[in-house]
């Protein structure tokens, strides 16, 4: 279903570098790996022959949409998209834009969106919890706050729905348990798991750094855990398949700095460098390492999705952060 008045740049936009025209035979790999307009960027993408397929990795899972001659769509900052198909005579434009009425380091409404418009929920315990995770329509979200600890059985949810129900915790402990579910229409795979995660980090950011009262927290926790499942679940077997020893300790290393940053967000130089390093961090994942820590570790990958999701919420990190 097309998607009804799609956001736009503000009129204080301005292209950066040419526009570049493709067809199917110089598509950049790049395009057909999840890939997102960074900090103030917008990409704008217009066909001019033939048709174009494009996927979005939205809130609610993947959704396919077809472009034909003549049509074309401004890209947000921080939406996953990827080119799904294009046919022989297909010819598109992509230009980059910056949009200057928001600065770069500037809480990016349209990210923070991912969490600011999911209806809210409390549950006060596990029948309840297990009603409102059954009456979540496919392609629905909601922020699930539980004074208990919910993540038992949304573990076991999980299972049951074959990875169809899909979550990111954002707090546990003492001060209560939140996190983000949504219902997808289809299983979702590890790559997207990931890159899913990556927005609501950023999400979460666009939260801390308009100054809402959960927002550092919440960031906190995010990132802390998706960093253990990194380091913890996914970088040692994906070295072990022949995944490169050079790019982990680069990636360790750039989680070193966002660990250290996180800690001076109040301060707009370090908040600055924070926000273009995960910017940068994030968009090497999808583009490089995902894809390549997938096609290695093949059948494999189902089973470290499962660990991701069931029992990454486990990982010593994120717990050591959400005591803090
Ligand atoms: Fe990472
Ligand atoms: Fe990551």
């Amino acid at each position: 279903m097309p998607m009804i008045n799609p956001p736009e740049p503000s009129s204080q936009r301005r292209r950066l570098g040419r526009s570049r025209a493709y067809t199917g035979a110089d598509l950049p790999k790049r395009l057909l790996a999840w890939h997102a307009p960074r900090a103030n960027r917008w990409e704008y993408f217009a066909v001019e022959c033939g048709a174009l397929r494009v996927e979005w990795l939205g809130a609610d899972g993947i959704r396919s949409e077809s472009f034909p001659a003549g049509s074309g769509r401004w890209i947000p900052p921080g939406t996953r998209w990827r080119v799904a198909g294009l046919a022989a005579d297909t010819r598109f434009v992509l230009e980059i834009h910056a949009d200057e009425a928001t600065p770069a380091a500037a809480p990016q409404a349209l990210r923070a969106a991912l969490l600011d418009e999911a209806p809210q929920m409390r549950v006060g315990n596990g029948r309840e919890l297990a009603s409102a995770l059954e009456t979540l329509e496919p392609g629905g979200r909601c922020l699930i706050h539980a004074e208990f600890d919910i993540a038992p059985a949304i573990a076991d949810a999980v299972r049951e729905h074959a990875f169809r129900l899909c979550w990111h915790p954002l707090q546990a402990g003492e001060d209560g348990w939140v996190t983000l579910v949504a219902r997808l229409a289809a299983p979702i795979g590890l790559a997207e798991y990931l890159a899913r995660d990556h927005a609501v980090i950023e999400a979460a950011l666009a939260r801390a750094l308009r100054g809402a009262p959960e927002g550092e927290r919440w960031l906190r926790n995010a990132l802390g855990r998706h960093l253990v499942i990194e380091e913890e679940l996914l970088f040692p077997p994906w070295l072990a398949a022949g995944g490169n020893p050079g790019w982990v300790r680069g990636l360790c290393n750039e989680h070193r700095h966002l660990r250290r940053a996180i800690e001076h967000l109040d301060d707009p130089v370090a908040r600055r460098r924070f926000l273009l390093l995960l910017d940068g961090h994030d968009e090497k994942e999808e583009q490089i390492v995902y894809p390549d820590l997938v096609a290695r570790l093949g059948n494999a990958v189902e089973g470290l999705l499962r660990q991701v999701m069931v029992e990454g919420l486990r990982a010593e990190g994120w717990h050591q952060l959400a005591a803090d």
